[in-house]
C-alpha cells in the first residue's frame, strides 16, 4: 500500500517536471499558422460548447422581436463584427484571415443555429478565451448586446440587397434619435459617435 502511494507521488512529480521542462524549453510553437492536433481540437471544441452552455443557462432573454432593437443590432453588428464575421455583400478583412481559430461566417444558418439566444448573448458579452473573439461586456450595455442577438436571428435570411436596405433604414432612424440617445445613456455615446463618423 505504502509502495503504491510513493509510486503515485513519484509519477505525478515526474509528469510535473517533464511538463515544466516542455513549457520552459520553448519547444511548443504557438504560431497561429500551425493547426492543433485533431485530439486537441476536439477537446477544445467540446470545452467551448459545454462551457458556453453551462455558463449561459440562467440568463433571461428579453423580447427580441422589436423592429427598433433589430435595427440597433444591425448597427452594432455592422460596426463591430463584420471585420471578422462578414455579412451579405461584405467580406471579412485580413484580420479574420490571419486568426486561428478562424471566425465563422455568422450569416451561415448552420453555424448560428448551433447556439440559442442566451448562448449568443453570453458569447458576445464574455468573448471566448484563447481565440480572437472579444468580450463586449466591459464596453457595452446589455441592451446594446441584446440588440445584436435580435439582429443575428435575422442575418442568415438576408440577401445583400436586404442587408444594404437595413443599413439605410438604420441611418434614417439614427438621424431622428441622435440627441435623445446621447443624453439618455453614456455607454451609447461611443457607438453614437462611431455611427456619426460612419455617416459622414
Ligand atoms: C477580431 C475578430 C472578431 C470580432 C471583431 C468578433 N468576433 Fe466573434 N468570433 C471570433 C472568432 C475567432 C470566433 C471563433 C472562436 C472559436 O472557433 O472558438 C468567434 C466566435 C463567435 C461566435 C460563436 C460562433 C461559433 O460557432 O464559434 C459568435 C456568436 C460570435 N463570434 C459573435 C460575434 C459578434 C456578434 C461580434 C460583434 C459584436 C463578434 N463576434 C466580433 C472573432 C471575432
Amino acid at each position: 500500500m505504502k509502495n503504491i502511494f510513493i509510486g503515485s507521488i513519484l509519477t505525478l512529480l515526474i509528469i510535473a517536471i517533464v511538463s515544466f521542462i516542455f513549457i520552459y524549453s520553448g519547444f511548443y510553437n504557438l504560431s497561429a499558422t500551425i493547426p492543433h492536433m485533431k485530439a486537441t481540437e476536439s477537446a477544445i471544441h467540446m470545452m467551448k460548447e459545454k462551457s458556453i452552455k453551462a455558463n449561459s443557462k440562467n440568463i433571461e432573454v428579453p423580447n427580441l422581436d422589436d423592429k427598433k432593437l433589430i435595427l440597433n443590432g444591425y448597427k452594432g453588428y455592422d460596426e463591430m463584427c463584420v471585420t471578422c464575421h462578414a455579412a451579405p455583400g461584405k467580406s471579412a478583412t485580413v484580420i479574420a484571415d490571419g486568426l486561428y481559430p478562424k471566425p465563422p461566417e455568422l450569416n451561415n444558418k448552420e453555424i448560428i443555429e448551433e447556439w440559442n439566444d442566451k448562448e449568443i448573448f453570453w458569447i458576445i458579452k464574455n468573448g471566448i478565451k484563447m481565440t480572437g473573439m472579444p468580450a463586449y461586456g466591459p464596453t457595452h450595455s446589455d441592451e446594446d448586446l441584446w440588440a445584436i442577438v435580435a439582429f443575428l436571428n435575422h442575418l442568415h435570411e438576408m440577401s445583400e440587397k436586404e442587408y444594404k436596405a437595413m443599413g439605410n433604414e438604420t441611418k434614417i432612424m439614427q438621424n431622428g434619435h441622435d440627441h435623445k440617445q446621447g443624453k439618455e445613456k453614456k455607454q451609447n455615446v461611443h457607438i453614437h459617435n462611431d455611427g456619426k463618423k460612419h455617416l459622414h
